[in-house]
C-alpha cells in the first residue's frame, strides 16, 4: 500500500486550498501532518496500515468498535474542516454569495460526481442519505393504483418508513422481504427473487447495499437485473457501502441511488448525495416544489435550505485522503480486522456470527450474538457488559429473524490487539 495522493498541498489546503486561492490568500499553514515512512514503502503490510492508522485521532479511553455511525475524520481532514469553518464564519454572507454558491458549491459536486462514477447531472449533494432516499422514494412518480412496494426486513429504519409512507399516502400494499439466517449469497437472491414472482405488481424496491443491522453485503447488482427484468425500479441504500466497499456507482446498475460522505468517505457530518441515471431524472418529482432549479435539473430534487457549508466545502479533502489508498485495498484490510475477530469465535457454540464466510457478503461490519440472547434488551445488556467490563465500544442492533445482536465496525485505526481483547471478552461471555 501507498498513500500516492497524500502531497503536501492537498494534506494542507483539502477544499480549503479552493476557497482559499480564490481568495489569494495563503493560509497560515498548520503544521504538516507526519508522513510516516511506512506511509511511503510499497506494498501492502501493516506497516503501511500503522502509518494510516496514525492520521488519526482516537479517543484513548475505549476501544472504539462502533465505526459504522460516524467516521471520524483523519487529521488533514479535520484540519480543513477547521480551516474551513473560520473562512465561512469570517467572510459570512459575502463569501457564500460571491465564492460558495456562484462557483465552489458547482465545483464540489463535479468533484463528488467523478468520485462516484456518474456524470454531474447525474448527482446532486445531500445532508446526507436518509435525506437523499427520502426524497428518491417520496418524489418517485411512477407509481399507480394496485402498484406493489418492497423493502427488506434489514433496511435502515428511516428509510423503511419512507417506503410506508408512500405505501399510505397511494394506497399501495407494502411487502417485506425477510433476509434468511444464516444468509448465503444464494439464498438472499431467491428470497428476493421469491417475493417478486408472488408479487408481480411491485413497481418499486428499496435494498440496502451493506445492511445496518448486521453488516450483510446485498448482491446489489444480481438483484437490481432481475427487478428490472420485471419491470420494477430499485432504489439503492448505499449509505453504509460507500467508501467501505470496491464499486463505483454505475456498477450496481441502479437508476437511483442514496449515500452519505460521513462514514467510510470520512467527510465532515452532514455530507451525502443522491445519484439519478440521467435517463430516468423525470420520474423523481423535485422536491418541496423546488423552483430554484428546473424541472430538468437535478438540484430540483433537494430542497434542504442552507447547508452546513464548511462541510461541504471539506469534502474534496476527504474524497483525496480515502482516495490516497486504493479502495480495493482499504475493502480488504476492514475484512480483514472484522476476520481477525470473528474467526476467533465463529465455532464456539454459545456464539452466532451473522455474516457468512463467503468475502463478497461482508465488509468491516459483522454482528454476532450470544445463543439464545436474542432480545434488544438482551443485547443492550452485553453491549453495557462490554463497555463497562471490557472496555469495548458496540452497540446493539434489532430486525433479523433471528433476535437482537451487537454490531461490530472496526475502522482504518483499529488495531489488532482491539479485536483479539474483544474475541475474548466475547468467549468469557459465551463460556
Ligand atoms: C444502511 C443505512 N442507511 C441509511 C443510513 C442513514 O445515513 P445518514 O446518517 O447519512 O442519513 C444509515 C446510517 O447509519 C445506514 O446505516
Amino acid at each position: 500500500m501507498t498513500i500516492p495522493n497524500l502531497n503536501r498541498r492537498t494534506l494542507l489546503c483539502g477544499a480549503a486550498g479552493l476557497a482559499l486561492g480564490a481568495h489569494g490568500a495563503a493560509p497560515a499553514a498548520p503544521a504538516a501532518p507526519a508522513a510516516p515512512a511506512a506511509a511511503a514503502a510499497a506494498g501492502a503490510g501493516a506497516a503501511d496500515w500503522d502509518a494510516l492508522a496514525r492520521h488519526y485521532d482516537v479517543a484513548p479511553e475505549f476501544v472504539n468498535l462502533e465505526n459504522a455511525y460516524l467516521g471520524i475524520m483523519a487529521r488533514p481532514v479535520l484540519e480543513a474542516f477547521k480551516r474551513n469553518v473560520d473562512l465561512v464564519n469570517r467572510g459570512s454572507s459575502q463569501y457564500l454569495r460571491t465564492r460558495f454558491d456562484s462557483v465552489e458549491k458547482e465545483a464540489i459536486r463535479a468533484r463528488v460526481a467523478a468520485h462516484t462514477g456518474v456524470a454531474p447531472g447525474e448527482l446532486a449533494l445531500t445532508r446526507n442519505a436518509c435525506e437523499s432516499l427520502q426524497n428518491l422514494i417520496g418524489n418517485y412518480r411512477l407509481l399507480r393504483p394496485g402498484d406493489v412496494l418492497m423493502m427488506g426486513d434489514l433496511d435502515y429504519d428511516v428509510v423503511q418508513d419512507a417506503m410506508a409512507a408512500a405505501a399510505r399516502r397511494g394506497g399501495h400494499q407494502l411487502v417485506t422481504v425477510r433476509t434468511p439466517e444464516p444468509a448465503t449469497r444464494q439464498n438472499v437472491i431467491d428470497a428476493y427473487e421469491g417475493a417478486l414472482r408472488q408479487n408481480p405488481r411491485t413497481r418499486l424496491l428499496l435494498l440496502t447495499h451493506v445492511n445496518n443491522r448486521t453488516g450483510l453485503v446485498t448482491p446489489v447488482a444480481e438483484i437490481v437485473r432481475m427487478a428490472k427484468s420485471r419491470n420494477v425500479d430499485v432504489i439503492v441504500d448505499i449509505a453504509q457501502s460507500w467508501g467501505q466497499l470496491d464499486f463505483s456507482i454505475p456498477d450496481l446498475g441502479a437508476d437511483f441511488v442514496g449515500a452519505n460522505l460521513h462514514k467510510w468517505v470520512g467527510a465532515p457530518l452532514c455530507s451525502g448525495f443522491m445519484a439519478i441515471r440521467a435517463s430516468r431524472l423525470q420520474d423523481i418529482a423535485p422536491q418541496a416544489g423546488n423552483t430554484l432549479y428546473p424541472d430538468t435539473d437535478i438540484r430540483a430534487r433537494v430542497h434542504p435550505g442552507t447547508m452546513d457549508v464548511p462541510a461541504v466545502m471539506t469534502i474534496p479533502a476527504a474524497i483525496d485522503f480515502h482516495g490516497s489508498v486504493k479502495l480495493a485495498d482499504r475493502a480488504a484490510r476492514l475484512r480483514a480486522l472484522r476476520d481477525r475477530w470473528v474467526h476467533q469465535v465463529r465455532e464456539l457454540p454459545g456464539v452466532q456470527v451473522l455474516t457468512p464466510e463467503d468475502p463478497a457478503m461482508y465488509g468491516a461490519l459483522t454482528s454476532f450474538r450470544l445463543r439464545g440472547k436474542t432480545s434488544y434488551e438482551d443485547n443492550v445488556a452485553l453491549a453495557r457488559r462490554l463497555a463497562e467490563e471490557y472496555g469495548i465500544f458496540t452497540v446493539a442492533r434489532k430486525g433479523p429473524v433471528g433476535g437482537a445482536c451487537i454490531r461490530v465496525t472496526p475502522s482504518w485505526f483499529t488495531r489488532d490487539e482491539d479485536l483479539d481483547r474483544l474475541a475474548a471478552a466475547i468467549k468469557a461471555l459465551a463460556a
